[in-house]
């Protein structure tokens, strides 16, 4: 019903706009003083040399997303897997492991045959879990919730949000417990982390100007995602948002695998939605974007104002996000590729909160 739905049109949307809220609830949750305070019985990451990080569908992108800061800010070896694939493969688990398995539901049959894999292999189990009464999380050693409520809508949106704070804090336990920091950086990180949700309403704020863009691009049959860094996954997981609820054929890459394949499909029906903040690898992604507009190719730009001022120049179009600390872009840029995947679907006129063929929550193989 309307009640249910806070007002909005569907629960995705809802969702969608919740996400400054129950992230900051998930944040003060785990933060104490000025601290990280996990859930008993904790974890020490220097027990151990290496994460195996196993999930599907849109936890997995998070996984992904997590493997860019657990390497980057704690030094420490990631391996990332779907679900399905692990659980037959026989990989190895080398001693000092820590397997961490992140589902929403808790209950995807491909993510819990791959923990009932690591256990007596992996030195722990964790998982990163909405809803905590689940068998995902009855069989890990340790739980950590990502409290961003109760999602309705196939499509996740806050739990994807919910599950890279969470993961962000474990990447900063980790670089704490590995004596990775420098004075005064885990209280920047935590500082950054808490503007967050002022930021998200900046983003959300936004969905006027969105729903224009989005317009246009419902009527396209094939979209590119790109992106670079820790904004790769993102790429994948707004290109998976378009497909699953607009039907739209969409596929996300690494803004440098474009001349390995997907340049080939560029030409002036085909939008290509960059991700940019201006980070380190801002100029890079900028050559990618332009080869596509010397091919015709239109190109929506997502960047800041910087880069907004430094490359807006020739794209088709640009939306503007706010400033935000390197580390912390690909949360706040999911935002809008919700969005973007939100208003295309409206604009076709398919159903938002049940698309067709998909689940929820995946329970047999
Ligand atoms: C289904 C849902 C996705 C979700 C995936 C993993 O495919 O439609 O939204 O990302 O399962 O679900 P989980 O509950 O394990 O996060």
């Amino acid at each position: 019903s309307q009640v249910e739905k806070g007002g909005h049109r569907h629960f995705m949307a809802k969702e969608i706009a919740e996400q400054p809220t129950v992230l900051g609830d998930a944040l003060a949750h785990y933060l104490r003083g000025d601290g990280i305070e996990l859930p008993a019985p904790g974890l020490d990451f220097a027990d151990f040399d290496r994460v195996v990080m196993v999930a599907c569908g849109t936890a997995n992108y998070a996984c992904v997303v997590a493997k860019y800061w657990f390497e980057q800010i704690a030094g420490l070896t990631v391996e990332v897997d779907i679900a399905s694939e692990f659980r037959y493969r026989e990989p190895p688990i080398p001693p000092r492991t820590l397997a961490l398995f992140v589902s929403q539901s808790g209950e995807t049959a491909d993510t819990l045959a791959a923990l009932r894999y690591c256990e007596g292999k992996a030195s722990r189990i964790a998982s990163v879990i909405n809803v905590t009464e689940s068998s995902i999380a009855r069989e890990s050693d340790l739980v950590l919730p990502i409290r961003a409520g109760a999602e309705i809508g196939v499509a996740s949106t806050k739990a994807f949000t919910c599950q890279l704070t969470v993961l962000f804090l474990l990447a900063l336990k980790a670089a704490a417990d590995r004596s990775r920091l420098e004075e005064g950086e885990l209280e920047e990180h935590l500082e950054a982390m808490r503007r967050l949700p002022g930021l998200m309403n900046f983003a959300l704020a936004q969905s006027t100007e969105v729903a224009a863009v989005a317009k246009a691009v419902s009527e396209a049959r094939d979209v590119l995602f790109l992106g670079r860094g820790s904004m790769f996954p993102l790429a994948l997981e707004g290109a998976l948002k378009l497909k699953e609820i607009s039907y739209i054929h969409a596929e996300g890459y690494a803004s440098g695998e474009l001349k390995h394949g997907p340049i080939a499909l560029v030409d002036k029906t085909v939008p290509v939605i960059v991700m940019a903040p201006t980070d380190g690898l801002f100029d890079k992604t900028v050559s990618n974007m332009q080869e596509v507009m010397a091919r015709g190719g239109k190109v929506l730009l997502i960047t800041d104002p910087e880069g907004a001022r430094a490359a807006g120049e020739g794209c088709w179009k640009t939306l503007i996000m706010p400033e935000v600390p390197g580390a912390l872009a690909p949360i706040l840029y999911a935002l809008p590729a919700q969005l973007l995947a939100y208003h295309a679907a409206v604009a076709k006129g398919t159903d938002v909160d049940q698309p067709r063929n998909l689940a929820k929550s995946v329970t047999v193989e």
